[in-house]
């Protein structure tokens, strides 16, 4: 069975449709690319699949349940997760406390929250910035952070916008090695916005490519690059 089944969204913010009857789905374990040029649409979908906006029209179908009209924070408690593009840390807290509001979407102890907190604190290896304040850290660290943030919620399907944008190529290195980690240990789904061709290529199993709010492509990496379409639309202007 597709953990998440895309049918028919669209989105619109007045005359402009952001996303144009989209269709597709994802399989349990696999890592699905989303890209497209900068106005395609790919954050919209996020929101729209995550319950910050109800879709226009169309269905987003999470393990079989239909998820229209649910608010994000029932769609984070059935086990979505997801990144935002622009991070925004609760910068006046600390690293920990920051996770923990994660954890506390799946229990009440603090002492619990605390402990989830430290342990997916410890899988973005940012245990030496644990107590600092989230305000203070670099955007490298700031992106690691958001990734244990939402990983805290113990998700099934962890949505990633753009978590490489804006770091080094080593930094970026590391987020890749945690997306294929996570991957490995087969319990988490992802879908991964991201600009970085080369980073899309190695992690992706399927790619979905976005142009003008509509699906202009869907297909396995290697078939992606070389579709005539894809190239003309997005990759071209690399
Ligand atoms: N809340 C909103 N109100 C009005 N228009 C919006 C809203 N959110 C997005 N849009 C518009 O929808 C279109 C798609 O935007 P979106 O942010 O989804 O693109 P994207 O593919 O994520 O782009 P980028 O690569 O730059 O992040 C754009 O034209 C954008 O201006
Ligand atoms: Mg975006």
């Amino acid at each position: 069975m597709a953990i998440l089944e895309i049918k028919h969204v669209s989105k619109l913010f007045g005359g402009l449709a952001a996303n144009s009857d989209v269709s597709f789905e994802m399989t349990e374990g696999m890592i699905m690319g989303l890209i497209g040029p900068n106005g395609a649409g790919k954050t919209t979908l996020f929101n729209c699949i995550t319950g910050y906006y109800p879709p226009t029209k169309g269905e987003v179908i999470f393990e079989g349940r239909k998820m229209n009209g649910l608010q994000p924070d029932a769609v984070c408690k059935l086990g979505m997760a997801r990144t935002w593009q622009k991070v925004r840390p609760l910068a006046k807290m600390t690293v920990v406390d920051n996770v923990m509001v994660g954890a506390l979407c799946r229990t009440n102890s603090i002492k619990v929250a605390r402990e989830m907190a430290m342990e997916q604190i410890r899988v973005v290896r940012l245990e030496h910035r644990a107590n600092f304040l989230a305000g203070g850290l670099p955007i490298g660290e700031r992106k690691k952070l958001e990734v244990a943030r939402v990983l805290a919620t113990n998700p099934k399907l962890l949505l990633l916008d753009e978590v490489m944008g804006g770091l080094n190529p080593a930094e970026s290195e590391e987020i890749i090695q945690l997306i294929l980690d996570i991957k490995q240990k087969g319990k988490i789904t992802q879908m991964v916005i991201e600009h970085d061709m080369k980073a899309i290529m190695r992690i992706s199993d399927r790619i979905v490519v976005l142009n003008s709010g509509e699906k202009l492509a869907e297909g396995e990496p290697k078939d992606i690059v070389s579709n005539p379409e894809v190239i003309t639309a997005y990759l071209g202007s690399e």
